[in-house]
C-alpha cells in the first residue's frame, strides 16, 4: 500500500485508525502497510511544536481522546478525562515536552464550524493541523441531506478563504520562487457507521436511519469540500 501522506498526516491518521478500528493491527490488509509501525514516539515527533485544532461533535471529541492517549502517559490521561469529557464544552491542553497545543472546539452544527473558520481568519491565526467534522446534530435536528449539502458548501468556502494559499489547489502549475508556504494539514472526520439498535432514543433511531445515513454520506462524498473533489480537506475514513 503506498503511503500518500506526509508525516503529520500519517500521525493523525494513525490516531484515527487506533480509535475506530481497535483490531486494525490484526487485519491482514493493514499488516503489510507502514502505518502499523507508527508508535507514540513517531506521533510525538510529527506533532512536535504544532498547534492542533479538532472541532466538531462527540465523534471529534473521541478523536481528541485517541490522539492524546498516543501522546500522554496513562496517569496524565486519567487526570484530563473529566475535563475533556465535560459535556458540550471546549477543551484545551498544552503538552510541554513536545511543545504541542491542542484545542478542541465543541461545534455540533455545521454553522459552528463555519463560524470557527471565520474566527481563525479574523484572528489571523491558523492551526498546523485542523480536523473538523459535524453531522450527528444536523441529522437529528435538521434531518435534511440537501440542507447539509448547502451547509458543507458554506463551510468549504470558509475553509478555502482562510487559507492564504493552497498550492495543491492551484491550477497555474508548480509553485515557483522562494516564498515558503506553510500549508496546514486539513482533515474531515468521516462518517462512522451508526449501529441503529444502539442509539439511545426513539427519535435518534428514527432520524439516523440507514436511508438518511446514505443521503448524508452522498452529500459529503459529492461535495467539493473533500480532496477527492479538489477541495481542501482530506477525508479520514476507514
Ligand atoms: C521537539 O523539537 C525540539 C526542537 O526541534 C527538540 O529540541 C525537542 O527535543 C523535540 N522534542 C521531542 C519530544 O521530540
Ligand atoms: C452553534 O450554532 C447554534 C446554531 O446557530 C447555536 O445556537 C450554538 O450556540 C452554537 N454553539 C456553539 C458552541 O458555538
Ligand atoms: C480568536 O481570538 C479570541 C480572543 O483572543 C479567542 O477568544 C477566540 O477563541 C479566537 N478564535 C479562534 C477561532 O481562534
Ligand atoms: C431541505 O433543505 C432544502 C435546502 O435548505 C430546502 O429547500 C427543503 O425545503 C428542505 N426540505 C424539507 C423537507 O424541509
Amino acid at each position: 500500500m503506498p503511503i500518500m501522506f506526509d508525516g503529520i498526516q500519517i500521525g493523525v491518521l494513525a490516531a484515527y485508525v487506533v480509535l475506530f478500528v481497535p483490531d486494525w493491527s490484526k487485519n491482514r490488509k493493514v499488516k503489510g502497510c507502514d502505518f502499523e509501525n507508527l508508535g507514540s514516539g513517531d506521533v510525538k515527533d510529527l506533532l512536535n511544536g504544532s498547534w492542533v485544532v479538532v472541532a466538531g461533535d462527540s465523534q471529534a471529541r473521541l478523536l481528541v481522546q485517541s490522539l492524546l492517549s498516543l501522546i500522554l502517559n496513562e496517569k496524565r490521561m486519567g487526570m484530563i478525562m473529566k475535563d475533556l469529557f465535560k459535556r458540550h464544552n471546549d477543551y484545551e491542553i498544552v503538552v510541554d515536552d513536545i511543545g504541542m497545543k491542542l484545542d478542541f472546539f465543541w461545534a455540533p452544527y455545521m454553522v459552528n464550524l463555519t463560524n470557527l473558520m471565520v474566527g481563525f481568519k479574523q484572528n489571523r491565526t491558523y492551526p498546523d493541523v485542523l480536523v473538523i467534522g459535524a453531522r450527528l446534530w444536523h441529522m437529528l435536528h435538521v434531518n435534511n441531506a440537501s440542507d447539509y449539502d448547502i451547509a458543507l458548501e458554506n463551510l468549504r468556502s470558509s475553509v478555502v478563504s482562510l487559507l492564504p494559499f493552497l498550492p495543491e489547489l492551484s491550477t497555474d502549475g508548480p509553485v515557483t520562487g522562494s516564498v515558503s508556504v506553510r500549508s496546514p494539514h486539513l482533515f474531515w472526520l468521516g462518517m462512522s457507521m451508526l449501529i441503529n439498535e444502539m442509539l439511545n432514543t426513539k427519535e435518534k433511531r428514527e432520524k439516523r436511519n440507514d436511508q438518511i445515513w446514505h443521503a448524508y454520506y452522498g452529500a459529503l462524498h459529492n461535495n467539493r469540500i473533500l480532496r477527492s473533489y479538489g477541495g481542501p480537506l482530506l477525508l479520514l475514513e476507514i
